[in-house]
């Protein structure tokens, strides 16, 4: 992180000093603020569930004629994202949508790995080492067809290990396997382009992009809990890309497989693929019995904190999510300039990160629509909660004064500069993974604002 740019952001209070801002607020904030408290708000939600249940659970209005322009905000799945933020009318500045425009230049594996490699050149040529050093989280990585010729220069040079292929705008785990010989790849490539049309048939056919992937280094080393892989899923609350303002949330989880991780088996999915969506296919192979003993499951991020902590010591842990945060924001500020900016999105991103045997965290992917279909009643629990989290730090109500550092589940991470955590000044402000008393936290916040319901109107 930019120490010149590092500006000290909260001075909190001393009871609960990461919430609020030390003192009263500036008066003119408290009366800007009060004056124009938005009561009634209206929603736009057609597609995902839990979001939805929040919505309605915060008493807010659904708008469903679809040219009712009325909405302050419109939860859209990116499919409608051109028709949220270029419909008939043009948007007033307060109306938020749940995307920004390009979000495909963090979600798609090729770009993010282009933006990272980019960024980490202009941070190379400004000697800025420890920042450009974020820049190599993801795993080496070759974008097909366009370098497989580099893909096999590599391929010979390091002999005998492990890739992993993926479609890069995949998701689910959908398209993705393992090969060690180069044999494999050029088989898997040569039935992949014979759905091609043959290069004589251009003038009659039309062509067909050829579908890009990423070959990425396996990582053959993952930190294992009982002899089983595992990655994170960490949330992360974009409100602004200009300037570039992060939240992020306390809790996630990690997704652990359902088998004893080991490089015999490459073909085994479930065992080198940790996505809820194939451990849970397992799960319904198996039989009563099995699926009892059997550990595909989410671990919450607190208790492997806590578990790491026991084994590694706290210093080591700290470093950990200090290096998960910094990866977090060099992937952002990646983007920065490439991103659209606009004052009416937001975005929850779903980062996939893994950890391996030397707890290092190598980012895999970025997700712009992280499921938040819950698997079982604590996953919904976690959704539920995070939604409505996201939507007190957005504020459509404009109850908070613009200087709190946490609300609920989320801290603010980045402010145009870092974030320092009040009670230890000399600590970022990075609470992942750590307890999330997140009811304690907004009751006192709303006494703090002299409110009785929201922020938190659904708990
Ligand atoms: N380079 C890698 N090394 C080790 N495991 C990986 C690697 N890339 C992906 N995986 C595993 O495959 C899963 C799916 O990969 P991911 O990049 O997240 O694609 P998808 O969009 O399909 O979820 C990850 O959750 C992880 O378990
Ligand atoms: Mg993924």
């Amino acid at each position: 992180m930019d120490k010149r740019k590092q500006k000290k952001k909260c001075t909190e209070t001393s009871a609960q000093p990461d919430e609020m801002s030390k003192g009263s607020p500036p008066t003119a904030i408290c009366k800007k603020t009060r004056n124009s408290r938005k009561s009634k708000i209206k929603f736009r939600c057609d597609y995902s569930p839990t979001p939805l249940k929040v919505l309605q659970a915060r008493g807010w209005t659904r708008v469903q004629e679809p040219k009712d322009n009325s909405w302050d905000i419109w939860w859209c799945d990116t499919s409608e994202l051109k028709l949220a933020l270029d419909g008939p009318v043009k948007l007033e500045a307060n109306q938020r949508v749940s995307h920004f425009r390009n979000h495909c230049e963090l979600t798609r594996k090729n770009y993010l790995y282009r933006n990272l490699r980019r960024y980490r050149r202009l941070l190379v040529k400004a000697n800025k080492s420890r920042e450009a050093e974020l820049c190599n989280a993801m795993p080496m990585s070759f974008e097909l067809p366009a370098e497989y010729r580099m893909l096999v220069e590599e391929h010979r040079r390091c002999q005998g290990t492990t890739w992993i292929v993926k479609p890069a705008g995949g998701s689910q785990g959908r398209g993705i396997f393992l090969f060690q010989r180069l044999k494999d790849l050029t088989e898997w490539r040569t039935k992949e382009c014979v759905m091609m049309p043959d290069a004589s048939d251009l003038d009659t056919v039309p062509a067909v992009p050829v579908a890009t992937y990423v070959v990425q280094k396996y990582i053959d080393n993952p930190y294992l809990l009982e002899g089983r892989k595992f990655d994170l899923r960490i949330y992360v609350l974009v409100t602004s890309f200009q300037p570039l303002k992060v939240w992020l949330a306390r809790e996630g989880f990690a997704r652990l497989s359902s088998e004893q991780f080991s490089l015999e088996r490459i073909d085994e999915r479930r065992v080198h693929l940790t996505n809820m969506s194939i451990q849970l296919k397992t799960e319904a192979r198996k039989s009563e019995g099995e699926r009892v003993q059997s550990l595909g499951r989410k671990l919450p991020l607190n208790w492997l904190r806590s578990h790491l902590t026991a084994r590694h010591g706290r210093e080591l842990v700290q470093r950990l999510l200090r290096n998960i945060a910094g990866i977090i924001m060099a992937s952002l500020q990646s983007v920065q300039s490439v991103i659209i900016p606009s004052k009416n999105s937001f975005e929850l991103y779903g980062y996939d990160v893994l950890l391996d045997a030397n707890l290092r965290p190598w980012l895999l992917e970025i997700n712009a629509s992280p499921s938040l279909n819950a698997t079982d009643p604590d996953d919904f629990r976690l959704k539920f909660d995070l939604i409505d989290d996201l939507l007190s730090v957005l504020d459509l109500e404009r109850l908070l004064t613009g200087r709190e550092t946490r609300v609920g589940g989320f801290d603010l991470l980045w402010d145009d500069a870092p974030v320092w955590s009040a009670d230890q000044p000399r600590e970022l402000n990075i609470f992942l993974g750590a307890d999330n008393d997140r009811a304690d936290q907004l009751k006192r916040l709303r006494e703090r604002l002299g409110v009785t319901k929201v922020p938190g109107g659904g708990g």
